[in-house]
């Protein structure tokens, strides 16, 4: 599998792609590269060989709220750490193609999200992964490592995964 930044050229192929989520459908077909082009959110494809197109995700940078979240607020503060927000990598968007979902490649999606946070924070501080989780995404999160915020009941969960968790 192989990871090619949003371009262009490909249009013709995002113009097929189906996750079986209209919003998600859509926003690749119509809107990704219009805002990568704004500078507010970076679109990757997912291609499995020769040249399949098998997933999509979009990231944009966030901060996280830790001062209401009494586990990271508690960790941080034993590191000295008071702030109120700390910095995040946002994915925006994530999708796998519907005949292709169950097979890996939404776990390698985060696992090329947190590597590009890794970059980040070579050069503009960066911690955590965050998402709004779908409802019916939420167990996938959870698999692949992230936490969720407890909040009031609505159509998305807020969830976080702590990049550096354990190594600093
Ligand atoms: C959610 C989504 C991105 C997951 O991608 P995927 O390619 O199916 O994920 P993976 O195959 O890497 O799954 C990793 C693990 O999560 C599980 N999983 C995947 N989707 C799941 C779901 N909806 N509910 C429960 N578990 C799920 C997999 O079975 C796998 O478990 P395992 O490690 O025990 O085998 C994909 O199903 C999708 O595009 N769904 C429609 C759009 C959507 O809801 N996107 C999320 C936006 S918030």
């Amino acid at each position: 599998m192989r990871f090619a930044r949003l371009k262009q050229e490909h249009k013709d192929l995002i113009g097929e792609f189906s996750s079986g989520n209209k919003d998600l459908d859509d926003f690749i077909r119509n809107d990704a590269l219009k805002q990568q082009e704004l500078h507010i959110s970076t679109t990757f494809l997912l291609f499995e060989e020769p040249d399949v197109l098998v997933g999509y995700l979009t990231l944009l940078s966030d901060s996280i709220r830790i001062k209401e979240n009494p586990t990271l607020s508690e960790l941080f503060n034993t590191k000295g750490i008071q702030y109120h927000t700390l910095p995040a990598l946002r994915i925006g968007r994530l999708a796998s193609r519907k005949d292709f979902q169950k097979k890996g490649y939404g776990r390698a999606m985060i696992k090329f999200a947190l590597s590009r946070l890794f970059e980040i924070s070579e050069n503009a501080g960066c911690r955590f992964l965050t998402a709004d989780s779908k409802l019916e995404a939420v167990e996938f999160y959870r698999k692949v490592g992230f936490e969720t915020v407890a909040t009031k009941e609505g159509e998305t969960v807020k969830v976080y995964l702590d990049a550096y968790l354990g190594k600093n």
